[in-house]
């Protein structure tokens, strides 16, 4: 365990059964390093570095990890980067969900077991961001946190296009046969031009909102553009902010609270915010022994009104959010609706940065809180016999005329299933149909990838559908827009009721109220459960037999049983 009696290289001494040869040998070796006697006195900042080469989003970050140093030099401390895991969305298999908690744990750990007294966050794609929040918030060394910043959209053909909502119209025109092979590897290379996280509100994006809602970033910071240069001055001011830290006794225990979590949840409500956050927050509050159930959202997204009209609900990209007042005129609006007292990174409450921010807004990009986009917040979770624990819908991203119907469902047992089927010109399936997915939440063997988004089958596609209802216990990309169900709990491959489903089985889907129900007969249903096999075999070894055996359901945060506080 940290002595915290001890601070910068003292910290935490290497056991020897010796303190005064292990502090002797630390500083020797430090010493070997180049550094004066004088450096080795001061605080040391930590400066917990998600750069890799693969990942995209991050590849700004040897240039922001030297604008760290000079702000924790600047301000006399002693910054020390050291590597961590790195989650790279599109380049992990089977999903970046799986190692959320891996990056979790090694942040927690990297922080506990070296010396430092304050540690800045550098993390910005979708799970870095949350398991650096995780991790800190179990480690409970005094923390900031610096986001990648958003991508900048690019100009193409006269339009604007951003990562990743346009990604995904662009594919689907392909899939319907109106964008050819050419066009759509021209689109492939102008889609993510610049550093950064997705350029929409997407789950990086939602986090990155959530990141400052929370107050364990500097204000103002969330949504500065990754390539604008205040970026770099957001990465000095959040390496000289640590070195404060350092000496005060602001801890993320004192900032991540069950106050400042409710304002994170208006916020991911007001914001359209990504479905995948719902799930990262309520890990987040885990840590921290806060409950966040599925029916306090409800609660707060009746009375939370959605505010910023970004993709992929609305028309703008994040850099236009920034252009428009940032974050800081989101919170204005939601004001009356915020726990004020809550204390920051930057050592003041929320009611005390509002109070002294500029009023500058461009309504364009945020609504004012009596003319919002939606009255109600952008989530919605469903609660019913298909979901007894509850599922979440974005209904901000989903057409509102299939809210309230019961239709036939079309069944697919797995995402390999999926694969084989979807497109199947024999496929028996209409555009009223429900297209149901089974086995791909989190112990599914499948690590609930960002599946829900269930393609429209290819002849649907093409004859013009656009949205159909999709139901599932997968996740779905923040990027992604459509009427899809997901998170249902529990799960299929726990023998949640979704795993009984059968072609042709009637569903009723409410959001009026707040619900999804299987309609068949308690006694059919026994039946297909004396039947019922768990589809995926355990893993023999390794992080993946420890992921199976310890991920909870998305309820929980899908955070290990372990990891929670008690
Ligand atoms: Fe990194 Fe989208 S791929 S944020």
């Amino acid at each position: 365990m940290t002595d915290r009696s001890k601070t910068g290289l003292a910290r935490g001494l290497t056991n020897y059964g010796d303190a005064g040869f292990s502090l002797y040998l630390r500083r020797s070796f430090a010493k070997s390093m180049g550094y004066s006697g004088g450096l080795l006195e001061r605080p040391v900042v930590g400066i917990a570095d998600s750069g890799s080469s693969f990942n995209n989003c991050h590849r700004h970050f040897p240039e922001l990890v030297e604008a760290v140093k000079r702000g924790v030099l600047a301000a006399g401390g002693l910054p020390l980067d050291f590597p961590t895991i790195s989650l790279g969305e599109v380049f992990l298999s089977p999903t970046s969900m799986m190692f959320r908690n891996l990056m979790a744990m090694d942040v927690e750990e990297m922080i506990r077991a070296q010396p430092m007294d304050a540690v800045v966050l550098v993390g910005g794609c979708d799970k870095t961001v949350p398991a650096q929040l995780m991790g800190a918030a179990s480690a409970d060394v005094p923390a900031v946190q610096l986001l990648a910043g958003p991508m900048m959209p690019t100009s193409f053909r006269g339009e604007r296009l951003g990562a990743c909502t346009d990604c995904r119209r662009f594919w689907a025109l392909h899939r319907a046969g109106k964008v050819d092979a050419n066009e759509i590897a021209e689109v492939e290379g102008n889609l993510a031009t610049t550093a950064g996280t997705c350029a929409v509100m997407g789950t990086a994006s939602t986090m990155a909102a959530i990141a400052e809602a929370l107050g364990m970033t500097l204000p103002g910071t969330a949504a500065i553009p990754a390539v604008h240069a205040d970026r770099l001055r957001a990465a000095e001011a959040s390496g000289a902010r640590a070195v404060a830290l350092a000496r005060s006794p602001i801890r993320p225990s004192q900032i991540i609270t069950r106050l400042s979590l409710e304002n994170a949840l208006r916020v991911l409500l007001a914001i359209g915010g990504s479905t995948n956050a719902i799930v990262h927050l309520v890990a987040i509050a885990g840590r921290v022994g806060v409950d966040i159930p599925l029916a306090k959202l409800n609660a707060l997204s009746d009375a939370t009104p959605v505010l910023v009209d970004l993709k992929p609900t609305g028309q703008h990209y994040m850099s236009d959010l920034n252009a428009a007042g940032g974050l800081g005129a989101v919170l204005r609006e939601l004001k009356p609706l915020l726990n004020l007292e809550c204390l920051t990174v930057a050592g003041e409450t929320l009611g005390e940065r509002l109070a002294r921010e500029p009023a500058w807004v461009d309504r364009d990009v945020v609504r004012s809180f009596d003319a919002p986009l939606a009255r109600e917040g952008g989530l919605v979770a469903l609660f019913g016999s298909l979901a007894p624990n509850g599922a979440i819908l974005k209904r901000s991203a989903a057409d509102p005329r299939l809210f309230e119907r019961e239709a036939r469902a079309v069944v697919f047992s797995s995402l390999d299933d999926l694969a084989a089927r979807i497109d199947d010109p024999a496929l028996e399936v209409t555009a009223d149909d429900f297209l149901v997915m089974q086995n791909a939440g989190p112990k599914s063997g499948y690590a609930m990838p960002e599946a829900g988004y269930l393609p429209i089958p290819a002849k649907l596609a093409r004859a013009g559908v656009k949205d159909m209802v999709r139901i599932s216990d997968a996740r779905m990309s923040g990027t992604a827009f459509g009427t899809v169900v997901l998170h249902v709990s529990p799960e299929a491959a726990i023998g949640g009721p979704l795993a009984l489903v059968r072609n042709g089985d009637r569903i009723r889907l409410s959001v009026r109220e707040r619900r999804i129900d299987l309609q068949v007969g308690a006694e059919e249903l026994a039946r297909r459960r004396a039947s019922w096999r768990a589809p995926a075999e355990r893993p023999a070894r390794g992080y993946a037999r420890l992921y199976i055996d310890h991920v909870l359901q998305a309820e929980q945060g899908c955070d290990f049983d372990f990891l929670r506080r008690a």
